[in-house]
């Protein structure tokens, strides 16, 4: 399973280095199938490369730009996080989406832009609560990956609802089944298979065992249960019977 940690705008080089030693410790007997990835903020990605380098955990940027260099102030460079020795990189994630007006065409730029620099994109994707009770959510989920085709390298997507994001609210069980299943059936109408599909919005260690339980549920990206090493921790605890 993949569990994924989105730190967004908290932790400064000096909580991420105690975070991380501390993570490593809990983590150090774990010998299921498990791929722990993290995306602390930018400033800090230095620093999370040093600890990491010599371990199995894997990490990302949250937010990269399309080009490499030049004059866009305030961007961070996609090559110059994956010179760092990242591995991932999250793209088209709901703050990004509404808070930064980040287009769909933005965030298919920013897909390839990794794709380029090899570093494995996870595509977050979702409704908003309007789309979902006007019964649109498959559609906006389809439009949202439309773009991806089977001549790409592998990558992942995560269901995120936006109702569920940062809410306490999570997706129930047949919900995200039922999403993550139309996701797959629809990239394998495009000639994609094996793309794992994490769920995302208010996930903690007490609904993680039933969202895992469905068959297509294959991970989670965790936002506010990933800030303390413990509760991130736990998650991976309650479903490891079931790797
Ligand atoms: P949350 O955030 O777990 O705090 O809901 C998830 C995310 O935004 O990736």
């Amino acid at each position: 399973m993949i569990l994924a940690a989105n730190w967004k705008l908290h932790f400064g080089p000096k909580e991420t280095h105690n975070y991380l030693k501390e993570f490593l410790q809990l983590a150090s007997q774990v010998t299921e199938d498990v791929q722990f990835i993290f995306f602390p903020p930018a400033l800090c990605l230095p620093q999370t490369a040093e600890i990491l380098k010599t371990t199995k955990i894997k990490w990302g940027a949250q937010n990269t730009f399309f080009e490499d260099e030049g004059a866009f102030t305030g961007e961070t460079s996609p090559k110059e996080v994956a010179h760092l020795g990242a591995s991932y990189g999250l793209v088209g994630h709901s703050e990004r989406r509404h808070f930064f007006k980040e287009s769909n065409e933005w965030v298919i730029q920013k897909f390839h832009a990794l794709i380029r620099h090899n570093l494995t994109p996870i595509l977050c994707v979702g409704e908003t609560l309007e789309q979902r009770n006007h019964g649109q959510t498959l559609q906006v989920i389809q439009e949202q990956i439309q773009f991806l085709s089977n001549k790409l390298p592998p990558f992942l997507i995560a269901y995120e609802p936006v109702w569920a994001i940062g809410t306490g609210q999570v997706a129930t069980p047949e919900q995200a089944q039922e999403v993550h299943q139309s996701i797959k059936s629809f990239l394998k109408e495009k000639g994609i298979s094996d793309i794992p599909v994490l769920y995302g919005g208010s996930v903690k260690s007490a609904n993680a065992p039933a969202l895992f339980s469905q068959k297509d549920v294959d991970g989670f990206l965790v936002g506010g249960a990933s800030l303390k090493p413990q509760s991130f921790f736990d998650i991976y605890q309650s479903v490891k019977d079931m790797l």
